[in-house]
């Protein structure tokens, strides 16, 4: 989805000092059959603009196929539109002098609130009847709170999300009421294996609501 000029001007402007590379669009259709929140590209989703585009993408893009979907079915975005990065002095062996490196990070809270345009915008936009929360940054910039190993699977329906207050500088509640899926970030299981199970089977939860007509509900 193309961010209009203003919208991507404003988070420029609330980013500004910020550890945030380059800019990654969210995308897929608008009334998809589900929308995927994670966490903040890095580097492959900032060089090819493609949300979920490298190793947790592939993952992401399996479970999709579990549950008879593909990329094209789905809206994917996270939290934070560009890379949060570090800056790290090491030791290179191959060119054998202290080299600057660049890795990627969690974003944090205040990122996460300058980045809230985008992620609004896109909810007001597409439509989403359900949003599958992929890790605890997803899952706390919708609902404030919970962690995916406590509520992962579960179905959280009725319920109102997060979203910019009118001064722009903290969150309120949204009058749209949503269904949202707490689920493992793709990327959990190259940290641990074990959880690879527990995944499959959490995305198989998700079946029956895949087909139900729409599910935000108006207070
Ligand atoms: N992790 C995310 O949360 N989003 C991406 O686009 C890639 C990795």
């Amino acid at each position: 989805m193309h961010y209009p000029k203003e919208l991507v001007e404003l988070v420029k402007l609330r980013s500004q000092g910020m550890k945030l590379e380059g800019l990654n669009e969210g995308a897929g259709p608008i009334n998809p059959k589900l929308m995927i929140v994670g966490e903040a590209p890095g580097k492959n989703e900032i060089i090819d603009n493609i949300p979920f585009n490298g190793d947790a993408g592939r993952e992401l893009i399996k479970s999709l196929a579990s549950i008879g979907l593909t990329r094209k079915d789905v809206y994917i975005t996270s939290a934070v539109r560009s890379r949060p990065y570090s800056i790290k002095k090491v030791f290179s062996k191959r060119e054998n002098k202290q080299v600057i490196k660049y890795p990627n990070r969690k974003p944090t809270k205040k990122e996460i609130l300058a980045h809230a345009p985008f992620l609004d915008y896109e909810i007001r936009m597409v439509h989403p009847k359900l949003i599958v929360a992929v890790g605890n940054t997803g899952l706390e910039r919708l609902l404030g709170k919970g962690k995916i190993s406590e509520v992962h699977g579960e179905v959280i329906e009725d319920t109102p999300i997060l979203q910019l207050n009118k001064s722009q500088d903290s969150y309120t509640w949204s009058k749209e009421h949503y269904t949202i899926f707490p689920q493992y970030h793709p990327a959990a299981i190259f940290y641990n294996r074990k959880l690879t199970d527990s995944i499959e089977k959490d995305w198989q939860v998700i079946k029956p609501y895949l087909n139900s007509s729409s599910m935000v509900k108006y207070k």
